[in-house]
């Protein structure tokens, strides 16, 4: 991994000429534009292949940066103050006169904004004059990634650059919160809810599973490996890659590791390599032991839920 400035020159080069390009951030790695420019922020949708309906999270240095754009309240100033910069969204007004490309928000009057920790991207941000919007770094329901390395090999040369971060700390992506009138989850993720609640000091709505589908992400096709999967197996089937979090003696080849000590943390930093993993190799079915849905257990079984829905 290479951490220099020349790096981040590099980055903010493509960047001032509106391209796309590969993000690292403590989550995901992101598709990244400038989020004023709507030209930009139209190039990540069509590399994507994303729905035009579907809006995109932008990603802010601070605070000041973002009031520029949207409108604030109590509730995010608690939960900025503790956990930005972090693995948590915030859906907030957008201003009248904010600059944020109408493509981003496919019109809406919220905006769905963060504050990234990974050093390289936040370095990055502090030297933009602008905002950056940037989706999960990956085709439209696929699953997400966690290197430079599966930015590559989901957009290859349609990309001009990706910046090398290593492998994202956490794995999967960031928790949303809708902030604008009593606050609910729209996406279980990165950050613990039962954190938020202790914070906010009430009990959240959940509406993940909304059919009202605030956050595309909350669609049931996601996160898609492009092979079946079945959760809480205890047996695998012969033809099954088998993802399993705690130690066996086994030296069966058709076994996966995402933790052998049942390390949720663990498990969610290596669910997507897995998954990817199993797929390049050319499995046809993938089975799940089953993960208890405790701290981030419950954003995993998220994930694996709508994975199989393929
Ligand atoms: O960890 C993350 O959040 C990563 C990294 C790159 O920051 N980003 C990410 O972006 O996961 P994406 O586009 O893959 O997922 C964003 C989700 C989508 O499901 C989208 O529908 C929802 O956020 N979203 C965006 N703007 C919204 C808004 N104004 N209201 C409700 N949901 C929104
Ligand atoms: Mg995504």
């Amino acid at each position: 991994m290479k951490t220099n400035q020349s790096n981040i020159k590099k980055a903010k080069k493509y960047l001032n000429k509106n391209y796309c390009i590969g993000v690292p951030t403590e989550t995901v790695y992101g598709l990244a534009a400038n989020a004023y420019i709507d030209s930009a922020v139209k190039k990540i949708f069509n590399l994507k292949k994303r729905p035009k309906n579907n809006p995109l999270i932008v990603h802010y240095h601070d605070i000041d940066s973002l009031e520029r754009d949207c409108l604030i309240n109590d509730n995010f100033i608690k939960l900025y103050k503790k956990f930005s910069p972090g693995p948590i969204t915030y859906v907030l007004k957008l201003k009248k006169d904010s600059k944020i490309s109408k493509y981003v928000t496919n019109n809406q009057k919220s905006l769905a904004v963060r504050f990234p920790k990974h050093f390289l991207f936040k370095n990055l941000l502090k030297q933009l004059d602008y905002p950056l919007a940037a989706p999960s770094a990956n085709i439209s329901t696929k699953v997400s990634a966690v290197k430079a390395k599966d930015v590559r090999e989901e957009f290859g040369n349609k990309i001009r650059y990706i910046l090398d971060g290593g492998t994202c700390a956490i794995g999967i992506e960031s928790t949303i919160i809708n902030l604008i009138g009593k606050p609910t989850i729209l996406r279980l993720g990165g950050l613990d809810i039962s954190k938020i609640q202790k914070t906010l000091g009430f009990k959240l709505n959940i509406a993940v599973n909304s059919k009202k589908k605030i956050a595309p992400g909350q669609s049931r096709l996601h996160y898609s490996p492009g092979v079946p999967l079945r959760m809480n197996i205890a047996k695998p089937k012969n033809n099954e890659a088998f993802i399993i979090i705690k130690k066996r003696k086994t030296k069966l080849k058709n076994y996966f590791y995402l933790t052998t000590t049942n390390n949720l943390n663990e498990a969610a930093k290596n669910l997507y390599s897995c998954l990817r993993k199993i797929k390049n190799k050319g499995y046809r079915f993938i089975a799940v032991e089953k993960i208890s849905n405790k701290g981030l257990g419950r954003a995993i079984n998220d994930r694996l839920q709508r994975a199989s829905k393929y």
